[in-house]
């Protein structure tokens, strides 16, 4: 049995290093498999159950699909679906559900709810995003890095443009120092993650080596970075009426072919956890765009169609990073 059989999957900063890394060896592990027709079923007979109260494409798929392809069943509990902090406490469902099921994903708001879930449940939780960590994305980030960059771990850059405050902007802070990696958040003040969250990634960061920079300076933070991220301006569960102050904020942090060229780094690389407004393909996005008169907004359409973006293996890497965990944890 892997290591961290019965764990739960809740932050990264519930893992050390070694664990973290591991995790992501086994997806490409999986993954090599899954291509060559070779994969073997860990989990027949495993039940997991799926809790989002916000919604999702990739998560929900690459939980569904990991779990098919290794034998388990899964069960979809939508936004409105369960009884879930409506009319059953957090605690009550762990105790249900723990009961049925082999393991527990949840997406929702508090990080302190899937915490719960897990002190509760008695068997394995995963965190499929709360507001504070988006775990899970970080495997797949990780992953699709070691893919596009042949430098170890600890000597890629990266840097994030964008709401820092949130999911990703924490996640990337902490996984890059967990991993020893040059980090680099760049974005207004206001919008770096708290000082809690950063002085957790500065102890991680003693006894890995990573490079912490935060910064406000955009060709500054960029420069010879390997990879640039973002994400969307506004997350789920935000209010609309905060688009006009985070298009005035956030404008200038908007990922274009001007700060591809700023990194110097002809082979820079484009993350993005998608989904994105880089054009004006849905119906939010024409909103937003037409009411700002913008063509795109976090990332131009011209860096996400380009030779520089990964997006689309980021997103297909969500599967088997996913996977590795319900294998790691439940097999
Ligand atoms: N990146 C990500 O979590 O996508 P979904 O919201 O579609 O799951
Ligand atoms: N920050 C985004 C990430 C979506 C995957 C959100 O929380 O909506």
């Amino acid at each position: 049995p892997s290591a961290l059989a019965g764990r739960h999957f809740l932050k990264e900063l519930d893992f050390t290093e070694e664990e973290f890394r591991g995790l992501v060896e086994l997806a490409a592990e999986l993954k090599a498999a899954k291509k060559a027709g070779t994969e073997t079923q860990h989990l027949r007979g495993r039940n997991i159950a799926l809790i989002f109260e916000k919604t999702s494409t990739r998560t929900r798929c690459a939980f569904e699909v990991a779990a098919a392809d290794q034998g388990a069943s899964t069960t979809y509990l939508d936004p409105s679906g369960s009884q879930i902090g409506h009319k059953e406490s957090v605690r009550d469902t762990a105790r249900v559900l723990g009961r049925m099921y082999d393991g527990i994903e949840y997406r929702g708001d508090s990080q302190q709810k899937v915490e719960e879930l897990a002190a509760h449940a008695g068997v394995p939780v995963f965190n499929g995003l709360t507001d504070d960590w988006h775990p899970t994305q970080m495997l797949a980030d990780v992953l699709t890095m070691t893919e596009h960059c042949a430098k170890p771990l600890n000597e890629i850059s990266f840097a994030y443009l964008g709401d820092a405050r949130f999911n990703m902007g924490n996640s990337y802070l902490v996984t890059g120092a967990l991993l020893g990696m040059d980090v680099r958040l760049v974005a207004p003040k206001a919008y770096w993650p708290a000082e809690e969250v950063v002085d957790r990634a500065r102890a991680l960061a003693e006894s890995s080596g990573a490079r912490i920079t935060l910064t406000e300076t955009l060709d500054d933070g960029v420069r010879g970075a390997d990879f640039v991220a973002t994400d969307v301006w506004v997350s789920m569960g935000e209010p609309k009426e905060v688009w006009d102050e985070r298009i005035t904020a956030l404008g200038p942090y908007a990922v274009t072919m001007d700060v591809l060229r700023a990194t110097g780094n002809p082979d820079v690389r484009f993350l993005h956890c998608l989904p994105a407004f880089h054009d004006l393909g849905t119906k939010v996005g024409r909103e937003i765009h037409a009411s700002h008169g913008l063509a795109y907004l976090e990332v131009s359409d011209e860096v996400f169609e380009s030779a520089h973006s990964v997006v689309f293996d980021e997103a297909e890497n969500r599967m088997h990073t996913i996977k590795a965990v319900l294998v790691a944890t439940l097999a």
